[in-house]
């Protein structure tokens, strides 16, 4: 079998890298080594950028976003007892954001794969990258029903996420790698309950970080900062609301109704970036290259930036013979994905509880706090962030 690009993972970066490309008549095949089902089942982002809607947009996938995402121009910050509202719109010149959920859009994406006809093998099994710095074709190995199969191709895109195969694949002296792990996690709860304010909430509290976030006005996300060392079983239903009760502002808690759990995980945080971001004929895009603490949302939105100039630049290279918009790809992609680092890693330090955090630490992040609350400057500069930075500097 053959294609011009092989598209390593069937997450939210290859599915709309694969649907961008397809609509620029390059062919590509998706290689995911999970079920569709399970790839459907992961509980994950919910905010989505006005870049990203955009993208979508252009995707041909943003008929159901537009008829059901909601549409935020603001958030809260709960500290010392209060909320206060953070304008995002009329701060950034009437930007906004989106809540819908990153399973719908990998639902949406995998409709418009599956009505175009396009190819993509689900549970493949042992994917192997080979031949994509040789200056030759590469070519992928892959397991289908336990039989061997090879597929020819002219580019390879790591879009497998942190743990894929793509960025293991890579001579170690051929890349850097920063990161930065934090002593805690989040534990997330999605519940049919109605929201507790029209808005997210993100509070800073002693006992911890907690964020009340939506999927729609009768269903909550909502999460709270724990310990590396907790376990689902530890954090019965009515602990978590209890203990999500506590962190919030009285305004908040007041209209928090507990409901029964639909999903429970605890995902550690952490901050990494892989430079640089292509390797002879693979290029890495999204979580692959990039992890983000979720505190500003990111994660979803830099995967989806990647592939708009992954994808800028294959177009170009098929169409106009030009590989200028490819040479950039890791440059340009990594600007942007700097950016955001730098947004998350602040957002998770001014609203958790750090451990190790002395008295001095502690005053210092009361006093950001409070310079945010009090300064729309230091407001301008949260809602620029959140909203998305542009796409290109
Ligand atoms: P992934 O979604 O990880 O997709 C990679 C795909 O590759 C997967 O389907 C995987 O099965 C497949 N794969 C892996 N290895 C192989 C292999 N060897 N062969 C074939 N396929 C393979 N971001 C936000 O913006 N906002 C949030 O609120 C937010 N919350 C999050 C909460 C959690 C618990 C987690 C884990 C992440 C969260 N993120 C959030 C981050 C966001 O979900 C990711 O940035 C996003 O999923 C990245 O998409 P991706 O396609 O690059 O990677
Ligand atoms: C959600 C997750 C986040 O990390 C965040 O900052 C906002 C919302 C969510 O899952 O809805």
């Amino acid at each position: 079998q053959s294609t011009q690009v092989a598209i390593i993972g069937a997450g939210p970066s290859g599915l709309l890298l694969g649907q961008l490309l397809s609509r620029a008549g390059i062919h590509n095949v998706i290689l995911e080594q999970r079920s569709d089902e399970h790839v459907l089942a992961r509980v994950r982002a919910g905010i989505l950028e006005q870049g990203t809607v955009d993208l979508l947009e252009e995707a041909g996938v943003a008929d159901r976003l537009h008829q059901e995402g909601l549409v935020h121009d603001g958030i809260y910050i709960a500290f010392n007892g209060e909320r206060q509202h953070i304008a995002l719109s009329s701060l950034t010149g009437g930007r906004s954001v989106t809540v819908y959920g990153q399973t719908e859009i990998t639902r949406d994406l995998m409709a418009a794969r599956a009505a175009a006809g396009l190819s993509t093998h689900y549970e493949a099994a042992g994917v192997a990258l080979h031949d994509f710095e040789s200056g030759g074709k590469p070519w992928v190995s892959y397991l289908r029903n336990g039989k061997p199969e090879v597929l020819h191709c002219d580019y390879i895109a790591g879009c497998d996420g942190f743990h894929g195969v793509s960025r293991h694949s890579i001579a170690p002296d051929a890349f850097k790698t920063f990161e930065r792990t934090y002593p805690f996690g989040w534990l997330g709860v999605l519940a049919d309950t109605p929201p507790v304010a029209p808005e997210l909430v993100y509070a800073q509290h002693p006992r911890g970080f907690a964020l009340c976030s939506m999927r729609s006005r009768t269903r909550s996300r909502c999460y709270i900062q724990c310990c590396l060392t907790d376990s689902l079983n530890q954090w019965s239903d009515e602990l978590f609301w209890a203990e999500l009760r506590m962190r919030l502002d009285p305004v908040s808690a007041a209209a928090l109704q507990p409901a029964a759990a639909l999903e429970k995980s605890i995902a550690p945080l952490r901050s990494f970036v892989a430079e640089p971001m292509r390797f002879g004929r693979l290029f890495l895009a999204g979580d692959a290259a990039h992890i983000v603490p979720p505190t500003g949302a990111k994660g979803l939105n830099l995967a989806a930036s990647d592939v708009r100039y992954l994808a800028q630049g294959l177009i170009e290279h098929y169409r106009e013979h030009s590989s200028i918009a490819l040479n950039h790809y890791s440059a340009r992609a990594l600007q942007r994905v700097w950016r955001a680092e730098r947004f998350s890693w602040a957002m998770t330090r001014l609203l958790h509880s750090f451990p190790d955090q002395g008295s001095f630490d502690h005053r210092l992040q009361q006093a950001e706090l409070d310079y945010l609350f009090s300064s729309t400057a230091a407001q301008t500069s949260l809602a620029e962030n959140y909203v998305g930075l542009a796409l290109d500097a």
